[in-house]
């Protein structure tokens, strides 16, 4: 396999952007990743969507995006895994690039949820879910991660307190970034005083319904000085796994075992361990799974999560930097480019181009994408060239 890098980002300022369509914020986000790599063309592309069907009513997304992007006739391929597909658009651009199939390759991630009601949207959400063993009986995303709250807080005595810390340090990075849906910062009380959408998850624990479109560009390594106009970043570790997506099939709701699987294997490529990691963007759609995952991928012990939300260890100064970029809790949740996005956070990160975000000495970041309530989960460990 050939070492890879990503030359250049771009994505759209995520939102409820009524003025934008799906192509619109494809293409913005793709013509800026392209002028950031200062590349012409590119070989082929991947476009990450969960389900621009249920949402827009377009489908043959992949074809429409290589068309309005003017790259016709190159290869030109949609992935799905829920709100995992942005990352898995970057890991299967990382795979063709890695084998030698094709030399520069656009990864993109595009959703565009608020042109249809609220209740479409969680319905939309919830074709994620077990349809037969879930969905069916009228359990929603928010419905599903209070399962796991419920459960976390019970086994290890967390307050909905810790929780609210999460948002609360999320929304206060979402303030300096320009790309964010929310830019407000808002206070503990003000969490536990919005309202209850699935107990004990009030509206502050969840990410919101966005609009967003993000694009990377990768290619070898070992030609990416040449292309590029910038510092390339190294694409170190990726990895992937599954696990089962209806929660009653596992041995214990408050675990991700496909986020613990895929983010070793990730680190091991990387060789790499949790404690060299800089900075990591992490899949919080609601503060619990902020939580969990921080702990399946080994930056705390299982239990303490929370716990060390609410001491600050995981605000930007703190011990482990998580969701620099405002995570999806503030900077928003368009399903299909938040892997995109994550990715492109840790890029500028280690680039030294965050600006008010900058985490000092950025050197290895990961991020960690997840699929409906922990189906699916993609990791990649970036380090600077
Ligand atoms: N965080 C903060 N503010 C939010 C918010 C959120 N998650 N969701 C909505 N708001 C704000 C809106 O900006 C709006 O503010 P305004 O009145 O100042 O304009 C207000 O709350 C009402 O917005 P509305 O769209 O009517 O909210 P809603 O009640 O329809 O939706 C949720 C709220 C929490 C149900 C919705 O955001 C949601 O479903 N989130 C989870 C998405 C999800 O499941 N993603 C997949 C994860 S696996």
């Amino acid at each position: 396999m050939r070492d890879v890098a990503i030359i250049g980002v771009g994505m759209h300022r995520f939102g409820e952007l009524w003025d934008m369509s799906l192509r619109d914020l494809f293409l913005d986000a793709a013509l800026t990743a392209i002028e950031d790599a200062g590349v012409e063309r590119v070989d082929a592309m991947v476009v990450g969507c969960m389900s621009s069907g249920l949402f827009t009513e377009q489908e043959h997304l992949a074809s429409l995006c290589a068309d309005v992007l003017g790259m016709g006739p190159i290869p030109s391929a949609r992935v799905e895994s829920a709100c995992a597909s942005g990352a898995l658009a970057v890991r299967s651009a990382f795979l063709e690039v890695a084998s030698g199939m094709h030399d520069v390759v656009l990864a993109a991630g595009v959703e565009k949820m608020t042109d249809v009601t609220g209740d479409l949207a969680t319905a939309a959400l919830a074709s994620a879910a077990d349809q037969d063993c879930e969905a069916f009986h009228g359990v929603t995303f928010p419905g599903l991660y209070a399962m796991i709250a419920r459960a976390y807080m019970e086994r290890y005595g967390a307050s909905s307190e810790q929780l609210a810390a999460v948002a609360v340090k999320n929304h206060e990075n979402g303030a300096l970034n320009p790309n964010a849906h929310f830019r407000n910062r808002i206070s503990i009380e003000a969490v536990l005083g919005s309202m209850m959408v699935a107990d004990p998850l009030r509206v502050f624990d969840c990410s919101p319904v966005s609009d967003g479109a993000a694009a990377a560009i990768l290619c070898p390594l070992d030609r990416a000085r040449d292309i590029a106009r910038k510092t390339p970043v190294r694409i170190a570790g990726v990895a992937a796994a599954t696990d089962s997506l209806a929660l009653y099939r596992r041995d214990d709701v408050t675990r991700l075992k496909a986020v613990e699987a895929s983010a070793k294997a990730a680190l091991a490529m990387a060789k790499r361990t949790p404690e060299d990691v800089s900075l990591a963007e992490v899949h919080d759609c609601f503060t619990i799974a902020e939580v969990c995952v921080t702990e399946e991928i080994g930056f705390f012990e299982r239990g303490k999560g929370a716990e060390a939300a609410a001491a600050n260890l995981t605000a930007r100064g703190g011990r482990i930097p998580i969701n620099a970029s405002g995570g999806l809790k503030a900077k928003g949740h368009p399903v299909g480019a938040t892997g995109v996005a994550q990715i492109i956070e840790l890029v500028h990160q280690l680039r030294g181009e965050a600006g008010e975000r900058q985490i000092r000495d950025a050197r290895v970041g990961l991020a960690q994408n997840m699929g409906g309530s922990g189906g699916s989960s993609v990791v990649h460990v970036l380090e600077r060239v």
